[in-house]
């Protein structure tokens, strides 16, 4: 992993991103999230609309509320209908102690406004550039798509002090990784050349 320090290439920092879900109880800076943030909105709109809005939540409480919220429905969810991949996931989440922030030290949710058609596609460029960013500067991520199902608790997302006219696209965890495990292998892409 890089740090801010050293000269930072698109290309290796795209390579070596990966989910992370193992971090250190190192804060994350309120400055090194305003520049994550700063890099999310440079990412094209439809429109050039922008229809994002960010939530910065640290509160440990309210993420194991979260949590607690959205595992017994997954549980059911992945239950009803079993898919590739989902089998150790499933397992964890029928762990008392699993937690879907995996105790990141902060989450950032990218909300998009509900008016606007394209914002779940703006948002989620806007979210890629996040965790990119935050690569470059040595933090981990994860996108928690788990933590979408905050949106059926009217309770939580006021806590979350999301605004009615938004939608939550993307729950995102940073901090500071932890021995980093193997990113898991692409398949070769396949491509289609119309000459
Ligand atoms: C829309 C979306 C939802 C995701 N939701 C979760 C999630 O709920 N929990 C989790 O641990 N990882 C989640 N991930 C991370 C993926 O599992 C991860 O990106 C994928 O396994 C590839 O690994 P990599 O990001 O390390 O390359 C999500 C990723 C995306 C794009």
């Amino acid at each position: 992993m890089m740090t801010a320090t050293e000269p930072i290439e698109i290309f290796s920092v795209i390579r070596e991103r990966r989910s992370v879900r193992n971090y250190t109880d190192r804060e994350v800076p309120d400055e090194a999230l305003r520049a994550i943030i700063a890099a999310g909105i440079q990412a094209p709109t439809a429109l050039g609309l922008q229809p994002w809005q960010f939530v910065v939540a640290r509160d440990k409480d309210l993420m194991q509320r979260v949590s607690d919220y959205c595992k017994p429905i997954l549980v059911q969810n992945i239950g009803e209908e079993p898919r590739p991949g989902t089998k150790e996931f499933l397992a964890a989440l029928k762990s008392p102690e699993f937690n879907i922030f995996y105790n990141a030290p902060v989450l950032v949710l990218v909300l998009g406004a509900r008016e606007v058609v394209s914002s779940v596609l703006d948002c989620t460029l806007c979210a890629e550039n996040m965790m990119l960013a935050a690569w470059a500067l040595g933090i981990g991520s994860c996108w928690i798509g788990s933590a979408a199902l905050v949106q059926q608790n009217p309770n939580l997302l006021a806590a979350l002090k999301v605004p009615d006219d938004h939608q939550v696209v993307a729950p995102l965890i940073f901090g500071y990784p932890t021995p980093l495990l193997q990113k898991p292998e692409r398949r070769e892409p396949r491509i289609t050349w119309i000459p």
